[in-house]
Order: structure tokens, then sequence, then C-alpha cells
């Protein structure tokens, strides 16, 4: 790795000291792996490799590694089994034209993780080692980062959990991070056709002072069941809403930030609180300008969202988020509701936006803004066999 001596202005990745490749991991061979990153689907394959570290009051952060991926052997009393106490975060790397391995803006989820992890009292792990795990992963494990011809990409799940076996309902005196690799293709099947959404009144994904804005397996387990009525509707994921004041407002959707344009060129997602605050969405933000798009940040009635689709001043919808990237919504349902956005067809606006954002991502575009985080100039000796 030579990222600390480049030249051409883009920042150099954080030294790797602390989270050292442990033993040498037993490798997938290379046929098998290159017959799974040929269709790799989503979170179904794992790579041969795993980040650690673990944490205690006395040792505070300790026993960083990389190592071979390994299961974890739990006590039946351990605490995240009984009161959920875990975090986790999602990125994803990115194979760049000269061979390379780019993050996008990892800052951002380590500090997210950081906020995540003080919501549910656990302790908060400084966002450089928070980094350097993902970064040191993806560099033992480089061989996994597909091909990009077809968007494909590793997708990062680092994670924190209460591993003290204790049955008192207090924050964890011990406890486990990690981070696990899996080779991601689209995340929907239905791919850049566009989305139905369902729209969920029945319940509610999060409240004021809850944990909405934290990412905690806690909000995805109560998100299933909806999730599966959406599906039992013939959606491909749930819209979740939100009531304030007798008001149904939209929150967001599965695993999505949701983004409306409408005629006169605004471009209107639902405000900070209640929702996760996603990279995808802080980038969609930042460049709407340049889409000579006006970005409004505020509560969206869900009356509002409706009647504007079927009255035509909302034209296009989409969802956003590091899984999905921006993914055109083309209707909405729900009880007594049932609405084409515009044409039905995915938008010129989604579009532009997601090509923007993949061709950032994918070092197809120049960097103007210093969110690629490069890990790795090209396949060297840090990658394992050569794919
Ligand atoms: C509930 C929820 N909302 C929104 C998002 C989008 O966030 P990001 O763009 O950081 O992936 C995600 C994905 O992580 C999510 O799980």
């Amino acid at each position: 790795m030579t990222g600390s001596e480049r030249t051409d202005g883009r920042r150099t990745p954080v030294p790797t000291q602390r989270f050292a490749r442990a033993a040498q991991a037993a490798t997938t061979p290379a046929t098998e792996r290159r017959a799974i990153l040929a269709d790799p689907g989503f979170g179904r394959h794992f790579t041969d490799h795993m980040a650690r570290a673990r944490w205690s009051p006395e040792e505070g952060w300790h026993g960083a590694e990389v190592c071979g991926l390994r299961p974890y052997e739990l006590h039946p009393g351990t605490a995240v089994l009984h009161y959920a106490q875990e975090i986790f975060e999602g990125l994803k790397a990115y194979r760049q034209p000269d061979g390379g391995v780019a993050l996008f803006r990892p800052e951002l989820n380590a500090a997210r993780f950081v906020r995540s992890a003080r919501r549910l009292a656990l302790p908060e792990l400084p966002p450089e080692l928070f980094v350097e795990s993902v970064a040191e992963l993806v560099r033992a494990d480089a061989a996994w980062v597909p091909d990009p011809a077809t968007d494909a990409s590793l997708y990062l799940r680092p994670y924190m959990f209460a591993a003290e076996a204790f049955l008192g309902v207090r924050p964890a005196q011990n406890v486990e991070y990690g981070v696990v690799a899996s080779p991601a293709g689209p995340y929907f099947s239905a791919g850049s056709a566009g989305i139905t959404l369902w729209i969920d009144r029945e319940h509610t994904r999060a409240a004021r002072g809850g944990t909405g804005s934290a990412k905690c397996g806690g909000n995805y387990a109560a998100s299933l069941l909806p999730q599966a009525l959406a599906k039992q509707h013939g959606c491909d994921q749930v819209l979740h809403t939100i009531d304030v004041s007798g008001e149904t407002f939209v929150d967001e959707s599965g695993t999505m930030n949701l983004f409306i344009v409408t005629r006169d060129a605004e471009l209107v997602t639902p405000s900070l609180g209640t929702i996760l605050p996603g990279v995808t969405r802080d980038t969609v933000l930042a460049l709407a300008e340049a889409h000579q798009l006006q970005a409004v940040e505020r509560p969206v009635p869900l009356e509002e969202l409706v009647g504007r689709i079927d009255d035509g001043t909302i034209v296009e919808v989409f969802a956003s988020g590091t899984a999905a990237v921006i993914t055109s919504v083309t209707a909405l349902r729900g009880p007594g509701t049932r609405v084409a956005v515009a044409s039905g067809k995915p938008g010129r606006r989604t579009a532009e936006l997601r090509r923007h954002i993949t061709d950032l991502q994918f070092g197809r575009r120049p960097d103007d803004r210093g969110w690629s985080y490069p890990v790795l100039d090209r396949l060297g000796a840090d990658s394992g066999e050569p794919s």
C-alpha cells in the first residue's frame, strides 16, 4: 500500500497498526470465490476474514485483530440474547478503475456508530479504530471485492454487542466488536425498474426520544412484521409512518430514507429525528444543487405525499441507502390507497443522482469532495491470491 505517498490530493488511509492480521486464515478456493462473485446476491456469502476487538471497563478496547472468520460460542445467559443491547453499521468497499479499492465516506459511519453506541449504553469505539478495522479487513479480503461492471461491491458489516453472561438489566461490562464482509449485488431483484412501497399506518417504527435514529438490531426486529405484511400485499418494501399530534407523517422505508422530487424542482426529504441519518441521504442532499434541485428537509405529511402524487406535482419518488443506493419508487399502496408515481417508470433525476453517486463510489468521476477513502491502490501483496 502506497497511500501515504499519494500526490493526487486524495486522502491517505489510516495507518494500520492496531488491527494487525493474526495467523493466515483458510481461504476459499479461487474457483469457488469466482463463482460466488459472479452472482453474489445480498448477504448470502461471507469472506474469509473478520475483524474483532473486545471491551471491558478494566482494559478498555483491546484484542484488536483481523483473523479467520469464525463463530462465537455464547453462554445462554449472554445479555444481547435477552435485552438486544446491540448496534451495527453498513458500508461498502468499491473496486476502482485502476484495480484498487476505496471506501465511501466511512467517517460518517464511524460517527453514527458512536452515536448509536451512546444511545444503547455501549462503549464508544474511537472513529479512527472503526475506519482502521474496516480498511484492514478489506485489505485482507481484497480478492473478494467484486468487479464493478455490474455495480457489485463488498458490503461491510461492523457490529457491537453485549457479550457478558448476566441476567441483570444494566449496560454490559463485556462487549464484542466485529466486522464481517459479504460480496453484494443489487439489493432489490426489481433493480432499476423501481419498487412499490406498502404504507404502514398500523405499526410505528420509531417515536420521539426512542431509538429510531440509532442503528440497533431492535429497530429491525420490530420492522419485520410490517415488512412481511408489505410482501403479503405484493409490495417490495414498507413505508413507515409516524403520528404526531393526530397527523400522520412519512418516516422512512425499510432500510432506506425517502426523497420526493416536485414539479418545481424541490428535493424534499423528511427531517432528522426519528429516522436513521443515512450516509446516502446526506450525499444526496449535498449533490442536490449540482442537479439543479433545491434540497428541503421538513416533516412530510402522508396526505401531502399521496395527494401530490395524485395531482402530478410530485414527479419522482426514490429511496436512498448503502445497500439499495438510489432506488426509484414507482408506486405506493396501502389500505384504500393505490397510486403510481408519474408514468410509473423511474424518473430522470433519480437515474442521474444514482449515476452521480455510483460514479463517485467506483472512482469513475473525479473525487472533488474528498469522499473517496482509498484502502488499496491495486491488487498487491495485501490481496491474497489474484482474482
Ligand atoms: C432504517 C434505515 N434507514 C436508512 C438507511 C440508509 O442509511 P445509509 O444511507 O447510511 O445506508 C438504512 C441503511 O443503513 C437503514 O437501515
